[in-house]
């Protein structure tokens, strides 16, 4: 593959496939080897050779936050407390993988024009395959899965892209299936969002979802799960790319 075909998850630390049974050695994983797993090379996404039409260049719509925004970094933004990189489905210490369907989530942020944004902060949370919050504040009474890392940041590449790795989203009790997203810059919030599945028939029931009126705003925030061909163990891939409708400073 070649480098320009290829987005690397960003930090020091390079993810592999979990269906590869192998992990990039890193200060609290190197438990994953102590079981005899086999390293092998690091994980990258596929890029489209040609990057595709850009969905829209209309702003992302803001959506609610909800309360389930990690109550440490929505104190103190600058916190690291828990294991919060772009590898959701790997939690630090954790004696499993997270349960569910992994799930490479991957995008651009754009401004109006379609120029890249670069070097801007996204923070995903979303619940995990129970269907629980890994917060104190999630009363759902299912067993949480102490795999699953619940939150994760990482910073837009050059072209504005970034990458995740994490599982497709479930419904829980009053919610459609969605993934939350926080755009910051230096500490200042830019967008909060959520991003859906498309075809879910959930949607149309979500009192959020249809919060936004506008079937385009909607339709840009609903998203194509798709297979991803010959994968072993059934992950899926969606693009979601967000526009911002200002511009952030430097
Ligand atoms: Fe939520």
């Amino acid at each position: 593959m070649r480098i320009n075909d290829a987005i690397r998850f960003s930090g020091a630390q390079q993810h592999v496939r979990p269906d590869a049974e192998v992990r990039q050695m890193r200060p609290g994983r190197r438990r994953v080897l102590e079981l005899g797993i086999a390293a092998a090379a690091a994980w990258v996404v596929p890029w489209p050779r040609a990057l595709a039409a850009e969905r829209s260049r209309e702003p992302t719509a803001p959506e609610i936050e909800g309360p389930f925004y990690p109550p440490e970094l929505a104190a103190d933004p600058s916190l690291f407390v828990f294991d919060d990189d772009n590898d959701l489905i790997w939690r630090a210490g954790a004696a499993s993988f997270a349960r569910g369907t992994v799930l490479e989530l991957t995008g651009r942020v754009l401004d109006t024009s379609g120029g890249a944004l670069p070097n801007l902060e996204l923070h995903v949370w979303q619940c995990d395959a129970g269907g629980r919050y890994h917060h104190a504040g999630d009363t759902n009474p299912v067993t949480l899965d102490p795999g699953f890392q619940g939150f994760g940041r990482t910073v837009t590449d050059g072209d504005g892209r970034y990458a995740f790795r994490t599982i497709a989203p479930v419904p829980y009790p009053g919610r459609t299936p969605h993934i939350h997203f926080k755009v910051r810059r230096a500490g200042k919030e830019l967008l909060t969002t959520q991003c859906y599945v498309k075809g879910e028939a959930r949607n149309m029931r979500d009192g959020i979802y249809r919060s936004i009126r506008d079937p385009k705003a909607r339709d840009a925030i609903t998203v194509d799960f798709a297979p991803i061909k010959d994968s072993r163990i059934g992950e899926l891939a969606a693009r979601f790319d967000i526009v911002l409708g200002v511009t952030p400073e430097a």
